[in-house]
């Protein structure tokens, strides 16, 4: 099975396809999500909560997949949720803005046993590439400055740090 919007990637001896959620998987990526939000806020405590909504998580992803401005990709072993990313585009409304179609990539997460298997980077090609079908000529996305792994996945399919977001207690 590959298709501009699927792809299937060796881990071990299994497969894992990489494709489009449907509204049947959104309760295990929002379960997903509550281990993202933790890894983010040991990285970042003092910007990013602990604590994460799983049932608003669930309306959220429900009511993005029906849009058409929003999308969410996993990567499926056997029956299992893996991994996920979303991705939103994002339209300008003024039409002198110097980039009118950009994507928004977000919640990107690799179960910690399906990691390093370039899941994570799949599943980012698939959003760019649907990103592109969509006309939309940037992307981008925003990560803790701690988090090495995803900053070196990142540079990996070619981003680079444009702008800096500084923070401090008051
Ligand atoms: C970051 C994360 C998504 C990477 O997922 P993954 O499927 O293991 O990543 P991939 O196997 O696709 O890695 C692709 C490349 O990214 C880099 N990379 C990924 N994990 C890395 C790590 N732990 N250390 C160093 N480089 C790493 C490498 O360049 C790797 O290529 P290589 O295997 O040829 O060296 C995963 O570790 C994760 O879910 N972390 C917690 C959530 C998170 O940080 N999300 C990102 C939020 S912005």
């Amino acid at each position: 099975m590959r298709g501009p919007l699927c792809r299937v990637m060796p881990m071990r001896a299994q497969r894992v396809v990489l494709r489009v959620a449907s509204q049947r998987e959104v309760a295990a990526v929002a379960r997903m999500q509550a281990d993202a939000a933790l890894t983010e806020h040991r990285l970042i405590p003092d910007i990013a909560s602990h604590r994460h909504d799983i049932p608003n998580g669930r309306r959220y992803w429900r009511r993005a997949l029906r849009g058409s401005r929003q999308r969410l990709f996993i990567a499926v072993r056997g029956s299992e949720v893996v991994g996920a990313i979303g991705v939103d585009l994002i339209v300008a409304r003024h039409r002198m803005a110097p980039v009118r179609r950009r994507i928004y990539l977000h919640s990107l997460y690799v179960v910690p046993h399906a990691r390093r298997f370039r899941l994570a980077q799949g599943l980012t090609r698939l959003a760019l590439d649907w990103g592109r079908g969509r006309g939309a000529t940037q992307a981008r996305l925003e990560m803790a400055a701690p988090n090495r792994s995803a900053r070196a996945l990142y540079e990996s399919l070619g981003f680079r740090a444009r702008e800096m977001m500084f923070a401090r207690p008051l």
